[in-house]
């Protein structure tokens, strides 16, 4: 029988579409990830049914000097820790993708960002179709009290909430969660990827047809959110991930893509009975509970978007029988950690070929610096020899394949946060001396290679 054509195939990962199933991705290479889903025209349809998308039936190629920059068009929510992530605020008409685990907390954190909009006389709705209204009501009195500027709405028909949207205008609407709304027109469930990628199409043609900043919550699934991470995320302005894990009480909200600032701004909240609290000194937050005298534990800063923050890197080094050692990373890059081992035991003799080794950034952040190098690798050194460092330095610096200490940036605001942390020592790269001024109370130990790190933090 032949195939209707109103379906296509496209890949979970890249978003890559084809009129044939495919065991391998052609774009991304990636395997079985081929979906069927609706094609295109359905979202085209759902495009046209806009009707107010500005420039309609006028003219639509202008001078792009005449055309005035909407850039800084900005809506505060005075939560600091969000406001940043956003790139400093919301941006008028943008569509933001809030991703995160069941029950990490975006309801919450989007009802807190809804109460102080609405507190600062900004008109929001709150769409859900996960909870009832009563259910949003138990939240919101944790939180506190909302003002007539709040509009909540139970609803999972996209007619519906277009036509809310459209009758209503408010500045900002929340959709919570993408998995829940549907189009009766379309095929497949509620989730589906085709259900998913029309109503995201929707949404963004409201975001910008009626200049409303939407936040759409999705959920993650083991593979990543919603119908595979690629699809939805090429679709929206800005995705932002909230993390953490759930027993524990620091949640983190991530920049992944930002259309309108940068990505590596990060917010660190804390999970109470009364909801989301602001960490504004995220450094103490993560040295909160390092263990005393303990080898295998050494701080050193990262700067994340325009703020430093101390971190503590942990490694295990243990001797194994097997002749396949273990390796795992959490918080850092597994290969970048397999070249520290490596450097290890070419320029200092180390046998770690029989060990097991395991690192971690405490705190469950994921660093992507190479300026943390030096402490993962003196981490895994005082492990393997058991020795302590010193719980008043911090060790800062590239290493290279030769074993070299290189330079990093902004070494003076990393230097300066652990001073203000009560940092006594750092190491550093040596070359890094030649710029920086004498700080204050912080004992500045210039390195040229791991060898000499090592044998400063064995006390030598
Ligand atoms: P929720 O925002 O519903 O998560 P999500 O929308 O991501 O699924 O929050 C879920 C958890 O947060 C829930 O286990 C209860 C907890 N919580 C608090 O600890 N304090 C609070 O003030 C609130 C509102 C929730
Ligand atoms: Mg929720």
């Amino acid at each position: 029988m032949a195939k209707a054509k109103d379906t296509v195939f496209f890949c979970k990962e890249c978003g890559y579409e084809s009129a044939k199933w495919a065991g391998q991705c052609p774009a991304c290479h990636e395997w079985n990830t081929f979906v069927e889903a609706p094609a295109e025209q359905t979202v085209k349809a759902a495009v046209r049914k806009v009707a107010s998308i500005p420039s309609d039936g006028e003219k639509k190629q202008v001078p792009l000097a005449d055309v005035t920059a909407t850039e800084d068009e900005r809506i505060l929510t005075h939560i600091e820790e969000f406001d940043r992530v956003l790139g400093g605020g919301i941006i008028k008409g943008s569509l933001v993708l809030v991703g995160g685990d069941p029950g990490i907390g975006k309801s919450t954190l989007l009802t807190q960002v809804c109460k102080a909009l609405s507190d600062d006389g900004h008109k929001v709705l709150y769409i859900t179709g996960e909870e009832s209204l009563g259910q949003i009501k138990l939240r919101a009195d944790r939180i506190g009290s909302f003002t007539e500027n709040l509009l909540v709405m139970a609803e999972t028909d996209l007619d519906a909430i277009e036509a809310a949207l459209s009758e209503e205008r408010p500045e900002v609407a929340v959709i919570d969660s993408i998995q829940t709304m549907y189009r009766p027109d379309v095929t497949g469930a509620p989730g589906s990827l085709g259900q998913v990628r029309e109503c995201t199409a929707l949404f963004m043609q409201l975001a910008k047809g009626l200049s409303i900043s939407i936040f759409v919550v999705g959920h993650v699934t083991k593979e990543g959110v919603v119908a595979g991470p690629r699809t939805l995320e090429h679709m929206v302005d800005t995705v932002l991930y909230f993390e953490g894990e759930a027993q524990g009480t620091y949640r983190i909200l991530r920049g992944v893509k930002n259309r309108f600032g940068s990505t590596n701004e990060i917010g660190v909240f804390e999970m109470r009975s009364d909801g989301l609290n602001e960490v504004r000194n995220p450094s103490e937050f993560m040295l909160m509970g390092r263990p005393e005298n303990a080898s295998g534990s050494i701080v050193s800063c990262s700067i994340e978007g325009t703020r430093p923050i101390l971190l503590e890197i942990q490694a295990l080094v243990a001797r194994t029988g097997l002749g396949n050692p273990r390796r795992s990373s959490t918080g850092i890059d597994y290969n970048r950690m397999n070249l520290l081992i490596a450097v290890l035991e070419k320029r200092l003799g180390f046998q770690l070929s029989e060990c097991d080794a395991y690192v971690n950034i405490v705190g469950g952040v994921r660093i992507n610096e190479t300026a943390l190098d030096l402490a993962v690798l003196i981490a895994i050194a005082s492990s393997y020899l058991d020795i302590i460092v010193d719980a008043g330095t911090i060790a800062l610096g590239e290493v290279g394949l030769s074993g070299e200490v290189r330079n990093v940036s902004m070494i003076e605001a990393r230097v300066n946060e652990a001073k203000k942390l009560g940092f006594q020592r750092c190491i550093l790269p040596k070359s890094a001396l030649k710029t920086l001024q004498a700080i204050d109370g912080v004992e500045l130990i210039g390195v040229t290679d791991v060898k000499e790190a090592i044998d400063r933090v064995r006390g030598k």
